[in-house]
């Protein structure tokens, strides 16, 4: 099965991928957490990703386009892999479309996760983030067993740079611009699913299962 998450920054889409994943035994693929190692990494990637990201910015689409379609060639990838944040603009929709196509597949489902803007704004701040392992936290929804301490490994939790309340904004911004026509795109071709993110987790999630299908 191959899935790709949409919806706002912050609408959920890494809490229930990571359970998607893991209910149809597929790979995680978070473009976000990519980036993330790498500028922890110091590498050449994480450099240039790492201006973008803090100012609330997409990273250029050609920075993109490539890191996803060799890793969705990967020999885990050949029973399908959810894919999220990515694709965010219509050039990297079509790269993904082309790289698909070209091995005679297609990307099964499309998951619009709905949050309004408001809502938004208050989850960001609450966010925290491991940059060890990528695990998502939130004080109140989803808190850690022991407060600003990963579950899974142990490192510290972190207020991510780009969750400040004024990169939030440029974000949503950004969203609505540029990776919000991806709804038209994929209802288009027919893989459109939408859930109501403003429900607890293990409801969105429900959902997202009865959509999916077992
Ligand atoms: P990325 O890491 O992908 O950020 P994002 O899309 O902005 O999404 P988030 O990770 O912020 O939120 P989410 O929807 O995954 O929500 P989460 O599950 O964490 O990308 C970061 C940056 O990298 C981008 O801004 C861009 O610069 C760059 N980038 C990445 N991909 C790119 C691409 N393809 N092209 C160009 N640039 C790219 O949930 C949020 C919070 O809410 C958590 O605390 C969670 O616990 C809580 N929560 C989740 N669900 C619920 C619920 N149902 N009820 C209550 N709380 C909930």
């Amino acid at each position: 099965m191959k899935v790709i998450m949409l919806g706002a920054p912050g609408a959920g889409k890494g809490t229930q991928a990571v359970r998607v994943a893991s209910a149809y035994q597929i790979p995680h693929i978070s473009t976000g957490d990519i980036f993330r190692a790498n500028i922890k990494g110091g590498t050449e990637l994480g450099k240039k990703a790492k201006e973008y990201m803090d100012a609330g910015n997409l990273v250029p689409d050609e920075l993109v386009c490539d890191l996803v379609v060799d890793r969705i060639k990967k020999e885990d990838c050949k029973n399908g892999y959810v894919l999220d944040g990515f694709p965010r603009t219509i050039p990297q929709a079509e790269a993904l479309d082309k790289a698909v196509e070209a091995i005679g597949e297609k990307v099964d489902f499309a998951v619009n996760i709905d949050v309004p803007d408001e809502a938004i704004i208050t989850r960001m701040s609450g966010r925290r983030a491991c940059l060890t392992c990528g695990a998502t936290y939130h004080i109140e929804y989803n808190p850690p067993k022991k407060a600003d301490i990963c579950d899974t490994c142990g490192s510290a939790l972190v207020l991510r740079e780009d969750d400040k309340p004024e990169t939030v904004k440029t974000r949503l911004n950004v969203y609505h611009e540029q990776t919000q026509p991806l709804i038209d795109y994929y209802t288009g071709k027919n893989i459109l699913v939408t859930v109501d993110g403003t429900q607890n987790m293990d409801k969105v999630f429900s959902d997202i299962k009865a959509l999916l299908g077992e």
